[in-house]
């Protein structure tokens, strides 16, 4: 090594004086890719071979140290070198190394860091061990060496949750040596000349840490009940424990085998799809190339729940927000619910008082309409009736300036009908979000019939500016999560009637991941609302139609509207939800006067029949053109209505099954649940072609003229 820069495929090593800079620059996140991996393994026998050279500093370009192994390299046959050798030879170097951490250092990232002997990190950057997230263990020394340097309690923590840990935590932790708001470079280049001739840290060298074994036994206990059927969690918690009973190179050797093994399951499989579905939902081809409205005033009719929630999500997404109520009282209602959200990170710190005074700075709140004029996107979250909606999408139309995207957040009404009454359709959108919006990801783009294409891509847009993830869907009842779960649900409830019990539907569910049963969600979402439009809706519904269960009306009848009465379909001392022999009796006697001799169901046929109707549902949802993409199906279901993401969502475990065993399970469920439950067509068609719904191109199942890319 001579001089200043030597150069191979994605890492360069640069020389002023004694300390060379390793420099990994492979976008977009420096992934530890084969030419990295390599690249630093010269770089290490370069610095060790030079001696002008006394130490090293890695680093990256860009805007992240190393995000993690690459993930596309993932599934195939591994390529040399591997990464825990060259992280070997990192911690096995005579000369000093220290790791310049900036942006993110997750998983592989990490674990480069702690072969070096020393960690610097910037104030603002974020490190973590995320590969169960992926369904995976950390494959290159995560767990062996973490242990050894923060001890066994906060590594299996940081394994088994995948969490991402700020700079100061990291300090505490002894995760890191030095946090800096300056130059990190300059920072790791004076802790690497420090260490020159020093004895070296070397973390797979160090003895674990004592531990307290009840405590550990009892942390591992609760990863496995917060894992939900997840297996990676209580894996990589047992590689933690081994990192105390083996010596190093046999953890490492195990750990590496529990990470190909991971790797060809189903549950990596699946979380490595929905990693991807995320990034892809809001790629929409016939939107490309379409360039969004500006936007940078938002309004928001409404300061209820929703437009409460959707006024902060705003607000952190930094905009500026005109939140519009109807009166003096309801202004000051709305400004009470808008702090109530800020209150409680200012009370946690993660909010300085002096941002949060910023942040209410840019919630307007007033009952003045006009003060919707300037705005460039309007979202009207107010009561869910088609009049109150006529009347605020006329107003709109004559007082939104031109070019202001006006958008709707029904959940339930007609956005097709909704822009009409504001005479300039073209503008309007559905922006359905969801309950707390502020905090859930998930965004239905709705796309009328007349919306305009930049009108769209401005939701979705904005949605990727709030964080969220958007999914484009046309317009049909309840969109996709909640028409899906208008064809679901009555078959939990159909189970109740057959023989089931709440607590057996959704203990059955809950075994199979999600994270609440439906009974359970319908007490925190409240009874109340459903009633309402059921009742509303009964004079027009068809009894051909799908069941209804007369138990919740029932319950309602009783005054039983959820957690917020204290009963709905448990009752809740204490907060602490417990099943009520009342509801088993009201159960047992709606059964018996609808004639059914009850029947206990095992879960496994609970869980395959709701699977069966969502499975149907999506793929109508799909011929219709509702959407284009199985995935966005997925998508809408994993991060809108809890489906497990280790099984991918419903069209993915469909294809991981197989569609012949699906349309047998739908078969079942027409026997069972009646005729409403008839197959869909293009399942019928994908099983006898042998094709699945992952392989579908986008807007392939949907007729021509859809508004789905076709
Ligand atoms: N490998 C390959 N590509 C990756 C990647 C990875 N580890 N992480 C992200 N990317 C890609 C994304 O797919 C995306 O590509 P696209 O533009 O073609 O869709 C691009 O990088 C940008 O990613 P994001 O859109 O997510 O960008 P953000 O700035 O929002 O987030 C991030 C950056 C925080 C680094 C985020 O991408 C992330 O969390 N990445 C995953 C990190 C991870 O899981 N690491 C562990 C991998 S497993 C591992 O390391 C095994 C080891 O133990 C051996």
């Amino acid at each position: 090594m001579n001089g200043a820069r030597e150069f191979s495929l994605s890492v360069s090593i640069r020389r002023h004086d004694e300390i060379a800079l390793v420099i990994i620059d492979n976008p977009p996140v420096n992934a530890t890719s084969q030419a990295v991996r390599q690249g630093l393994l010269d770089a290490v026998e370069k610095i060790n071979a030079d001696p002008a050279v006394k130490a090293g500093v890695i680093g990256c370009a860009g805007k992240t140290f190393i995000a993690g192994g690459d993930i596309r390299e993932f599934g195939k046959p591994p390529l040399l070198p591997h990464l825990p050798d060259v992280l070997q030879a990192i911690e096995d170097s005579g000369k000093p190394l220290v790791a310049a951490i900036h942006g993110t250092a997750l998983g592989g990232g990490l674990e480069t860091a702690l072969a070096c002997h020393a960690r610097v990190m910037a104030a603002d950057a974020l490190v973590g061990l995320p590969e169960v997230k992926l369904g995976l263990v950390p494959g290159a020394g995560g767990t062996q060496r973490l242990p050894r340097l923060v001890g066994m309690l906060p590594a299996l923590d940081l394994v088994a949750s995948g969490r991402q840990v700020k700079a100061q935590e990291a300090l505490s932790l002894g995760l890191v040596d030095v946090v800096v708001s300056g130059d990190v470079f300059e920072a790791a280049r004076a802790q690497a000349r420090k260490l020159i001739g020093k004895d070296l840290r070397r973390a797979g060298r160090l003895e674990v840490p004592a531990c307290d074994q009840v405590a550990f036994a009892a942390a591992r206990a609760q990863v496995d009940k917060k894992a939900r059927g997840q297996i990676a969690p209580g894996v990589a918690a047992g590689l933690v424990a081994a990192a105390s009973a083996l010596p190093f190179a046999e953890g490492i050797a195990r750990e590496r085998k529990t990470f190909f093994e991971l790797m060809r399951s189903d549950q990596s499989r699946a979380l490595r799809y929905v990693f991807a579905a995320e990034r892809e939902v809001a790629r929409v081809a016939r939107l490309e190339g379409v360039a969004p409205r500006p936007v940078e005033k938002v309004g928001v009719i409404g300061a209820g729940t929703m437009g409460a929630g959707i006024a902060v999500a705003l607000v952190d997404g930094g905009y500026d927000v005109r939140v519009v109520e109807t009166s003096a009282a309801a202004v000051d209602a709305g400004v009470q619910r808008i702090e109530g959200l800020w209150a409680r990170p200012l009370k946690s710190g993660k909010l300085t008082q002096a941002q949060f005074d910023q942040k209410r700075a840019r919630a307007y709140v007033s009952a003045d309409f006009s003060a919707l004029a300037d705005c460039d996107l309007i979202i009207e979250a107010a009561f869910e009736d088609m009049a109150v909606k006529q009347d605020i999408f006329s107003r709109l139309g004559a007082l939104a300036r031109p070019g202001a995207v006006l958008a709707t957040n029904t959940s339930a009404l007609d956005v097709n009908a909704i822009a009409a009454f504001s005479g300039r359709a073209a503008d309007v959108i559905g922006l359905h979000f969801f309950s707390p919006a502020h905090v859930m990801r998930l965004v239905e783009v709705v796309e009328g019939g007349r919306s305009s294409a930049d009108a769209v891509a401005t939701g979705v847009a904005v949605a990727k500016r709030l964080k969220k993830l958007p999914v484009v869907c046309g317009v049909c009842d309840g969109f996709v999560g909640n028409r899906m779960l208008a064809v679901w649900r009555p078959v939990a409830e159909m189970f109740l009637e057959a023989g089931a019990l709440p607590q057996d539907v959704d203990g059955a569910l809950e075994a199979y991941g999600f994270a609440m049963g439906p009974f359970a969600v319908s007490d925190l979402a409240g009874l109340d609302i459903a009633w309402a439009r059921r009742k509303r809706l009964a004079a027009t519904r068809d009894p051909n139609e799908r069941y209804a269960s007369t138990v919740a009306d029932r319950l309602c009848d009783l005054g039983r509207f959820g957690q917020k009465t204290g009963a709905g379909w448990y009752v809740y001392p204490d907060g602490k939800r417990t099943i009520d022999p009342v509801v088993s009796e009201l159960v047992e006697k709606v059964s018996a006067e609808k004639g059914f001799a009850r029947k206990t169901s095992p879960a496994e046929d609970i869980q395959r029949l709701v699977r069966a109707a969502m499975i149907n549902e999506g793929a109508k949802i799909l011929s219709e053109g509702i959407v284009g993409r199985a995935l966005d199906v997925d998508m809408v279901l994993v991060h809108g209505y809890g489906y497990p993401a280790w099984r991918g969502g419903p069209m993915f475990e469909a294809d991981a099954i197989g569609l012949e065993c699906i349309l047998a399970d739908i078969e079942a469920l027409r026997a069972f649940a009646g005729p409403a439950y008839e197959p869909a067509a293009l399942i019928q068609q994908l099983a006898d072609s042998g094709g699945t719904f992952g392989e579908l191109a986008p807007g392939e199942a949907a007729p021509k003229n859809s508004l789905v890319e076709s």
